[in-house]
């Protein structure tokens, strides 16, 4: 995957330690945070041990995670990435909630699918969300990904005080 993707008002790139501050903006906060399938970032450390297995998934060239710069002023407010292995390529995103509805992680994650698609060998691309999640769903629907399914009480959501247990996925997918 390139390092680098730029589309109207983003810059996609791999993370740095001088981004600690702004991805610990998002990671720390419950609300962004809510949904997702890692804790809520309690402690600084979260954050390096984050960029640590970052910039493992580079060097291995399976998992490729990039911050979401705007473009002027550079600020960065959130993290898409993509993920390979034998079930396909798993796509994620989070923005931090003062830059959300700006059509940033449709934005960024449309530049990553394209990225993705560019690959002859790839053929099935692919998001799980929360099924309690319309931000996620209503992003992925604008992917040009179909809603496949639901795998019912698949993730822990460990972020969640409301439930109890797993959660059930919503699966979405784009194929060749
Ligand atoms: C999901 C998330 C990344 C969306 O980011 P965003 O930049 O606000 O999304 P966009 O502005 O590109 O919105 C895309 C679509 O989703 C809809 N949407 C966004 N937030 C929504 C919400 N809270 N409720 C309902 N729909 C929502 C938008 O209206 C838009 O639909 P449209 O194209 O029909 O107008 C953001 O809400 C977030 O970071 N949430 C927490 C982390 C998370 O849940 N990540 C997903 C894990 S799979």
């Amino acid at each position: 995957m390139p390092r680098r993707l730029v589309t109207d008002r983003l810059t996609l790139r791999p993370p740095t330690r001088d981004d600690a501050s702004s991805i610990w903006a998002y990671a720390s906060d419950p609300v962004a945070t809510r949904y997702m399938v890692w804790p809520t970032h309690v402690d600084r450390d979260d954050v390096d041990d984050h960029l640590d297995d970052v910039a493992d998934g580079w060097a291995a060239g399976d998992d490729f995670a990039y911050v979401i710069a705007l473009s002027d002023p550079g600020d960065v407010v959130g993290m898409v990435s993509a993920q390979f292995s034998d079930d396909g390529v798993e796509i994620g995103f989070i923005v931090a909630r003062a830059h959300q509805r700006r059509g940033i992680a449709t934005e960024a994650a449309t530049a990553v699918m394209q990225a993705v698609q560019s690959l002859d060998d790839v053929y099935r691309i692919w998001a799980s969300s929360d099924a309690d999640n319309p931000a996620s769903a209503g992003v992925l629907r604008g992917l040009d990904m179909q809603f496949e399914g639901c795998l019912r009480r698949r993730s822990a959501r460990p972020n969640r005080a409301d439930v109890i247990g797993p959660q059930d996925d919503h699966i979405y997918a784009w194929v060749r």
